[in-house]
This record gives C-alpha cells, structure tokens and sequence, in this order.
C-alpha cells in the first residue's frame, strides 16, 4: 500500500462503523437461520405431546453433524465452552495437588475449570510466533503430579498437537498413564492441522458457539468432540442429570432451537471461515512493508482461522509505546484494537492468588507486545482499506514521537 494511497484513503475518512476489536457477531446470519430457529419454534408449540424436548432429533443430528465435520467419534453439545472445559476437567477426577499445564496467554476458562475441580493450574509459556503453547516448554513443567496438558488454540490457530501428544506419552502419570491433552478451541472452530480438523486430535475438545465466535448458536453454546467413547458417556451424564452413566450430572444441555441454528451455521462455517481468511491475507498485503510489526504467523501444514488478526510491536515498543498505538488507532481513526491476551494471573486477580509465586517472564515480555485489530467477514474493502491504512499512520506517528 503506497504512501500516496493511503494518504488518499484517510482523507476520506472512515468508509463504515467502528468495529470493536472482538467484533460482537463473529459470524452473520442468514434468513436460512431465522427459518430454522421459526420452524423449530412452530415444531414444539403442542403441550401434549413435543413442547422443546431434551435431547431432540435436532439435537442429535447437530452432535452427529458436528463430529463428522471435526473428524471425531463424537460431539457432545453443551451451553457454552466454559461448561465444556470444566466437563472436561471433572472427567480426569482430579484428586488434591494434581497438576495440569495451561498457557499463561490465554483466556481465563480453562485456569478456571482446573481450579473449579481442585487442580493445581500450572502456567507455561508461549511460541512467540504462534502464541500457543510451547511444546518444550510443556514438557520441562511435567511432574509426577501432572495429569493433563491444557492447551488453547489461540485465536484461530491449532496447538501443536502432535509434538503434546508425543510428549504425553513419553511422561506418563505414575498411576494415570499417558497425560491427557484437552484443546481449548473456544476460538478455533474450522481451524486445520496438518491435513485434519482442530478436534480431531487429543482426548477432548472444546468448543464454543458464543455470539463472538466463528459459528454460533444464538448467544451461547458449546460443543465437546472426544474418540472417547467411555469419555462420551460420562459427559452426556454429566450434561443431564447422570444420563446413562450414572454419576453426577447436572443441566448443561442447549435448547432445540440453538441446534436448529447450529445445523445452518455448521454447514455455512466454511463459507464465512473462507471470508475471514482471505480478509486476513488481504490485511496481510496491505501491511507488508511496515517495519516494526511481525504479522500473524500461519505454520505449515496449518489452517489458521484468524478468530483474531495478532500482531506484534517490537521490543522497543513493548508496553507503553504499543498502548499509545493502540490509543491512537481507537482516538484518531476509530479502529477497534485489543490485547488478546494478556497472561491470565494479570487480568484476574482470583487466579493469581491461586498459582501465586509462579513467574512466566517470556509471557509478561510477549503480552506487553501483542495486540490485535479488528476482523471480520463482513468488512467491506474500503474498511479494510481504511483499517490498513491507519495503522501505518499511527505506526509512523508512534515512530516520529520516539
Ligand atoms: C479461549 C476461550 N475459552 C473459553 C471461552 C468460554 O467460552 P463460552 O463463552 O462459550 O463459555 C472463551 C470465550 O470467550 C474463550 O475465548
């Protein structure tokens, strides 16, 4: 993008609305869902025989959908990724002092869920360039009290899958076996590993269909898919009232509507993951050239789904000079950006306390570096245009005030 461009483009202004830097639709929807939330609406109206059901065709056939779609035995569908993470974590009964490994920059649900089952969370760092976890990092962690590895699939983008899995393996729990790895893909819905979908691999994984995410199911929602087929019936107890398996269980179950809804979004979500990527690679072009940003890295043999677009200021720049570039992208030009995430001991003050004493200095040096700006499939060309072109003005500016 030439400076003479972009100057052009600014001129003019900003060509549509503000744009948060999680947008609050990470989707769209068509009349296609709208028909399917109606009828099954209208499908449930009579009181003595249907009403909304518990677990209705239409959820059966979202799980059955869903699977297929990750490439697992099975789908579990739930209200809502954090119900799913701490499903996952119940199912390693956890027993005091146990340990599992969860990266520091990340969102706080999967901490939560360890700690909400009387695990010990156990931070480790990041790959700079992916900002998921660091394999060898995992590993240097493991003690004889680690029971699971908790990777997210950090905005958009897989964990490496195989290189945990082998690392599982090769450390076994004394009386547990092989460590089981739980993927938090809350953010990476349609996201592909070397030739699979994120979901296929590990023992379980974790989806959410919250409105901020890349397909959703009305506001909230969740999935979990496992090649477990003891696992699976643990969790559909777990998600009604003991189930078949009869333990405990609780409601976590999501309506019939939302999986009515979920059946159109799921056969959509390739289209509108196709826009997002190729958005993300427009942005790419257009940001090429400016020095001091390190543009989202998408590793061979990954699909990178770009649940959000993360860049990277230099060292020089990390903390207060990146806020001021954010600062002046909301003030000056109005584009939404963010820090997703800072480590979570930084943001929450519970959790903290909980895994007090442990340090991650390449986590804090990284978090005081990254930032995201605005995506989204629906971004016409001239926003996106704008967008790019701002950011090069308040990189210059940020440049000139150094
Ligand atoms: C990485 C990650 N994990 C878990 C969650 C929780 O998802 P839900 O809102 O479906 O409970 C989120 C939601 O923001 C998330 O980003």
């Amino acid at each position: 993008m030439d400076e003479s461009r972009r100057e052009e483009i600014l001129s003019q202004g900003r060509p549509g609305p503000y744009w948060p830097a999680e947008p609050m639709l990470g989707g769209w929807y068509t009349e296609e869902e709208v028909e399917a939330a109606t009828k099954a609406i209208r499908d449930s109206m009579d009181p003595t025989t249907v009403g909304f059901g518990f677990i209705c065709p239409e959820i059966v056939e979202f799980e059955e959908s869903f699977a297929k779609y990750c490439g697992a035995a099975e789908a579990i569908s739930i209200n809502g990724a954090g119900t799913g993470l701490d499903m996952a974590i119940m199912c390693l009964d956890l027993e005091p002092g146990d340990e599992v490994i969860v990266p520091a920059i990340n969102f706080r649900a999967a901490a939560m869920a360890v700690v909400g089952q009387g695990g010990r969370v156990v931070w480790c760092e990041v790959d700079p360039r992916t900002f998921n976890v660091d394999p060898e990092d995992v590993e240097r962690r493991i003690t004889p009290r680690t029971r699971a590895i908790f990777p997210v699939h950090m905005n958009g983008l897989s964990a490496p899958m195989d290189e945990l899995l082998e690392i599982a393996e090769r450390n076994p729990h004394p009386r547990h076996g092989a460590l089981k790895v739980i993927g938090d893909a809350a953010r990476a819905g349609a996201g592909g590993y070397k030739g699979t979908k994120i979901g296929a691999k590990g023992w379980m994984t974790v989806f959410s269909f919250h409105t901020m995410k890349l397909m959703t199911t009305l506001g909230e929602g969740g999935a979990i898919t496992t090649d477990d087929a003891e696992a699976a019936r643990r969790l559909r107890g777990i998600r009604q009232f003991g189930g078949a398996h009869d333990g405990w269980g609780t409601n976590y179950k999501m309506t019939k509507v939302q999986a009515a809804v979920g059946l159109v979004q799921l056969r959509r979500l390739d289209e509108m993951t196709a826009k997002r990527v190729k958005a993300a690679r427009k942005r790419d072009e257009m940001l090429r050239g400016i020095p001091e940003l390190t543009l989202p890295y998408e590793p061979p043999g990954y699909d990178h789904t770009y649940y959000l677009y993360t860049m990277l200021v230099p060292r020089a720049w990390a903390g207060e000079k990146r806020d001021r570039l954010l600062h002046i992208m909301e003030e000056a030009y109005g584009v939404g950006c963010g820090v997703y995430n800072r480590p979570v001991y930084a943001d929450s003050g519970y959790l903290r306390e909980q895994t007090a004493g442990q340090e991650l200095p390449l986590s804090d040096a990284l978090s005081a570096r990254l930032f995201c700006m605005a995506l989204h499939p629906l971004m016409t060309e001239a926003e996106q245009e704008y967008m790019a072109a701002a950011l090069w003005a308040a990189v210059e500016q940020v440049r000139c005030e150094a």
